[in-house]
């Protein structure tokens, strides 16, 4: 199935194991979002606070609440057409995360440098192997972070590339914490400027 052609004003998040059924999708409300709750009941509804259809193509940043993903859960937001995880993870993911001999990676990157400081419990990364750019599956894999379908890269719990043909971590698109319960992707925090200092 090719996600990116999902109609981009119901702004989907699915899960990530195939087959695909009616409910493994979910749908971020738009306009739609009352006549999905009920289909999605089974799944904790995640509700965006995105702008209009339109302006999402043309590249607007997307409101996630994160207040519906229960721990261990991954969704998956469209923003650009790109597919988006956003992972609420465990304190034993974020201990696996964070145990690890960053110097023995194959890309090496601490996991705090993989979250915003104050929010180690949600990773938000893009959903495409940066190998041939499949979509990983979710708690799958030695590392229970991803792994990939078509060639067998596994990633961790961090979205860092562990083992298989991929040569990076899974990047990490722009975003911000807007509250303890809501990431803006498309955008980052803006850094206040310094305060001049007197010669
Ligand atoms: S596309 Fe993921 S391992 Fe090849």
């Amino acid at each position: 199935m090719n996600l990116d052609r999902l109609e981009p004003a119901l702004a989907t998040i699915a899960t990530s194991s195939p087959p695909a059924t009616r409910r493994d999708f979910l749908l971020i409300a738009t306009g739609a979002a009352g006549a999905v709750g009920a289909a999605a009941a089974a799944w904790p509804f995640v509700s965006s606070l995105a702008p209009d259809a339109e302006t999402i193509a043309a590249g607007a940043p997307v409101d996630v609440d994160l207040g519906p993903i229960a721990a261990g859960q991954i969704v998956k937001v469209f923003w650009r057409g790109k597919l988006i995880f956003v992972r609420h993870r465990t304190e034993a993911e974020i201990k696996a995360a964070q145990d690890v001999n960053v110097a023995s990676l194959p890309d090496p990157q601490p996991d705090s440098a993989r979250v915003k400081q104050g929010h180690a419990n949600f990773l938000v990364v893009y959903g495409s192997c940066t190998h041939l750019g499949c979509v990983p599956l979710g708690n799958e894999g030695p590392y229970k972070g991803w792994a990939c379908p078509c060639h067998g890269s596994v990633f961790d719990t961090s979205g860092r590339i562990r083992g298989g043909p991929a040569p990076i971590n899974l990047p990490i698109p722009p975003y911000t914490f807007v509250s303890d319960t809501k990431v803006r992707i498309g955008e980052e925090a803006k850094v206040a400027p310094k305060a001049a200092t007197a010669a």
